[in-house]
C-alpha cells in the first residue's frame, strides 16, 4: 500500500472527559467493537485513586497498567484507528494536555447527569488552543441525568464551541427507550445490556409515522417536537466545521451498556481527520512528505527500578518511519536507530518495521529523550506546539543528604525530562523549585529519587499562583523586572525567564506596570 493510502486510512485520536464520566467504559466498548479485545473488563481502568504515600507501589502498578494501554490500534471499517489514552487522575493532566498535542481529534465523555465538569473545561481548552475537532459522546443516559437541550446550551457557553446534535434521545433514566439518528432518520432502540453489541434499529422516514407510537409509546410525541424544534434551529451538519474544530457532534449513549457506541465510532471514522500537517521551527510539515519526521510527547520510566530504560512515544508526522534506520535527534545533533520499536495492542507489545504518519510508537530510551524532542531524516527542524502549562502547586526541593547533591541534580534532571513535573532554577544559588498540577507527583518524585537515584529529599511548600513566562521586545525593562523581582524569577529547563507571580493581584499589577512584558501561560509563545 503506498504512503498516501496508508495516511488516509488512519484516525489518530483521545478519549478526554472529566474522572468517573466513562472514558475507560468507552474506551473498552470501542476495542469490542474493533475487535482488538474479546470481552468485557479487558481494559483495566487508568483511575489512581488517591493514596497515601505508603500505598506508592500501587500507584507505580496502575501506572505500568497505563503503559500497557497508552497507545490502542484496531481496525475499524478499512481504517486504522490509534486510540491514544490519557491517564484518568487530575494529578495528571499534564500528561494529558501533552497527548492531545499528538491526535488529530478528540472524543470527549460527559456525564449526562453532571454536564461539564472542572477537567472538562481544562481539557478542552487544550483542544480549542490547537483547533482540535471534536466529537461529544453524552454518557450515561440509562441514569436520570439533566435535560439534553440544557445540556446542549452547557457545553455551547462553558466549553466556547458551537455544538450540534447528531442522535436525539428518547427520554432518559428508567424510561429511556433509545436515540433516534438525525442524520440517516433511523430510531435505534435501547435494550439495557453489558454485553450485547448489535441492538434494534428501525428506519423511520416519517416521525408522524404511527408506528413510533408502537415503538416508543407515550415518548413520540416529545420525540416528534424536539426534533420539529432541532431541524428549525440547526442548519444541515457541516464537516468542513467540525474539521476546522468550530463546530462539535454529539451522540447520546450509555457506553456501559453498549448504547450509541457504535453509532459513534461509524461516524467517527467516518469524520475524523486523517492525520494532519504540524508546525515546527523551520516550516510546516506534512503527512505526505518522503522524509520521515516524528516528535516525543511522552516518556514512560520503567516500573522496575533495575532497568533504568524508558520508553519514549513518537508521534509519526512525515514520511515512513523503519525499524534499524539511523535518525537524526535534532537537539542532540547525533544520530541513533531503534532496533525495537514497539507497537501497542490493549494488552500486547510488539516490535514493528515501520510506521506512518499518525501511528505512535514507542522507542526504548536510555536518558536521550525529553518531552518535545524531534526526529527526522537530518533536517534541523523541531515541531512546536507541545507547551509547558503553569503549574498549580509549586515547592522547594531541599536536599536531604549532601553527600548525594549529584544524584539528586541528575535524578531530578531526569524525571522533570520525564515531564512528571516542572523544574524551575533560581540564581543566583540554584534553589530547585518544583511545580506540577497535583500533589501525588511530589510522592511519586521522592519515591522515586530515593529509590532509582538514592538521593533524600523533602518538599516546602511556596504559594505562587502561576509561573507566566516572559518575553519582551525591550530587553532593558526585563532586566529592571528581573532586579527587582529577583525573588520570583526563575529559569525552567530551556533558560526561558519565568515569573512565579504570588497572587492574581500582584500579576494584574505587574502587567500594568510594566506593558512592555509580555506574560505568558505557556511555555510557547
Ligand atoms: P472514567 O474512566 O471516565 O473515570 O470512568 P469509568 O469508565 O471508569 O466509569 C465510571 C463509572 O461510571 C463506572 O462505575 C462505570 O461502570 C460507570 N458507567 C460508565 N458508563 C456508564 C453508563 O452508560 N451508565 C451507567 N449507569 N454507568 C456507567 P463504577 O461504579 O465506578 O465502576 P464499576 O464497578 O462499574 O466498574
Amino acid at each position: 500500500m503506498s504512503t498516501q493510502n496508508e495516511i488516509n486510512r488512519r484516525r489518530t485520536f483521545a478519549i478526554i472527559s472529566h474522572p468517573d464520566a466513562g472514558k475507560t467504559t468507552l474506551t473498552e466498548k470501542l476495542l469490542l467493537f474493533g475487535g482488538a479485545i474479546q470481552t468485557a473488563g479487558a481494559v483495566k481502568s487508568n483511575k489512581i485513586t488517591k493514596t497515601a504515600a505508603s500505598d506508592f507501589m500501587e500507584i507505580e502498578r496502575q501506572r505500568g497498567i497505563s503503559v500497557a494501554t497508552s497507545v490502542m490500534v484496531f481496525e475499524y471499517n478499512g481504517k486504522q484507528v490509534n486510540l491514544l489514552d490519557t491517564p484518568g487522575h487530575k494529578d495528571f493532566a499534564e500528561d494529558t494536555y501533552r497527548t492531545l498535542t499528538a491526535v488529530d481529534s478528540v472524543i470527549l465523555v460527559i456525564d449526562s447527569s453532571k454536564g461539564v465538569e472542572e477537567q472538562t473545561k481544562r481539557l478542552m481548552e487544550v483542544c480549542r488552543m490547537r483547533d482540535t475537532p471534536v466529537i461529544v459522546f453524552i454518557n450515561k443516559m440509562d441514569l436520570e441525568g439533566r435535560d439534553p437541550f440544557d445540556l446542549l446550551d452547557e457545553l455551547e457557553e462553558t466549553l466556547n464551541i458551537k455544538v450540534q446534535p447528531l442522535s436525539w434521545p428518547i427520554s432518559k433514566g428508567y424510561s429511556f427507550k433509545g436515540v433516534y439518528k438525525l442524520y440517516d432518520k433511523q430510531l435505534h432502540l435501547f435494550e439495557s445490556s453489558k454485553t450485547k453489541i448489535a441492538d434494534e434499529v428501525v428506519s423511520i422516514d416519517d416521525l408522524n409515522d404511527p408506528m413510533l407510537d408502537q415503538l416508543v409509546g407515550e415518548y413520540a410525541s416529545q420525540l416528534r417536537e424536539d426534533v420539529d424544534l432541532i431541524e428549525n434551529v440547526y442548519d444541515p451538519f457541516s464537516e468542513q466545521a467540525y474539521l476546522e474544530g468550530k463546530l462539535a457532534p454529539v451522540f447520546f449513549g450509555s457506553a456501559m451498556n453498549n448504547f450509541g457506541v457504535k453509532e459513534l465510532l461509524d461516524k467517527f471514522v467516518e469524520i475524523a481527520p486523517v492525520p494532519q500537517s504540524r508546525d515546527t521551527t523551520l516550516r510546516e510539515i506534512k503527512p505526505e512528505e518522503a522524509k520521515f519526521s516524528g516528535f516525543i510527547f511522552k516518556i514512560h520510566a520503567n516500573i522496575d527500578p533495575r532497568h533504568r530504560d524508558r520508553i519514549a512515544f513518537l508521534r509519526v508526522c512525515s514520511g515512513r518511519f523503519e525499524r534499524n534506520k539511523f535518525y537524526h535527534h535534532v537537539r542532540l545533533e547525533k544520530d541513533f536507530k531503534y532496533p525495537n520499536p514497539a507497537t501497542f495492542l490493549a494488552q500486547a507489545k510488539s516490535t514493528i518495521d515501520e510506521a506512518y504518519p499518525g501511528d505512535v510508537i514507542g522507542l526504548y530510551d536510555t536518558g536521550n529523550f525529553k518531552i518535545g524532542d524531534t526526529l527526522t531524516e537530518g533536517e534541523k527542524f523541531m515541531f512546536k506546539g507541545i507547551p509547558s502549562f503553569s503549574p498549580e502547586i509549586f515547592k522547594e526541593l531541599i536536599n536531604k543528604d549532601p553527600m548525594k547533591t549529584k544524584q539528586l541534580d541528575k535524578g531530578i534532571r531526569q524525571l522533570t525530562e520525564e515531564g512528571v513535573a516542572q523544574l524551575f532554577l533560581q540564581e543566583p544559588g540554584s534553589r530547585k523549585i518544583v511545580g506540577t498540577v497535583g500533589e501525588l507527583q511530589f510522592e511519586v518524585i521522592r519515591y522515586r529519587l530515593e529509590n532509582e537515584y538514592g538521593a533524600k529529599c523533602e518538599f516546602e511548600s511556596k504559594v505562587f499562583y502561576k509561573a507566566c513566562w516572559i518575553t519582551t521586545d525591550t530587553p532593558a525593562k526585563l532586566d529592571e523586572f528581573k532586579r527587582i523581582k529577583g525573588n520570583n524569577m526563575v529559569k525552567d529547563k530551556e533558560e526561558n525567564d519565568v515569573f512565579l507571580a504570588p497572587s492574581k493581584f500582584i500579576l494584574d499589577m505587574e502587567q500594568a506596570n510594566y506593558p512592555e512584558l509580555q506574560f505568558h501561560f505557556t511555555s510557547e509563545f
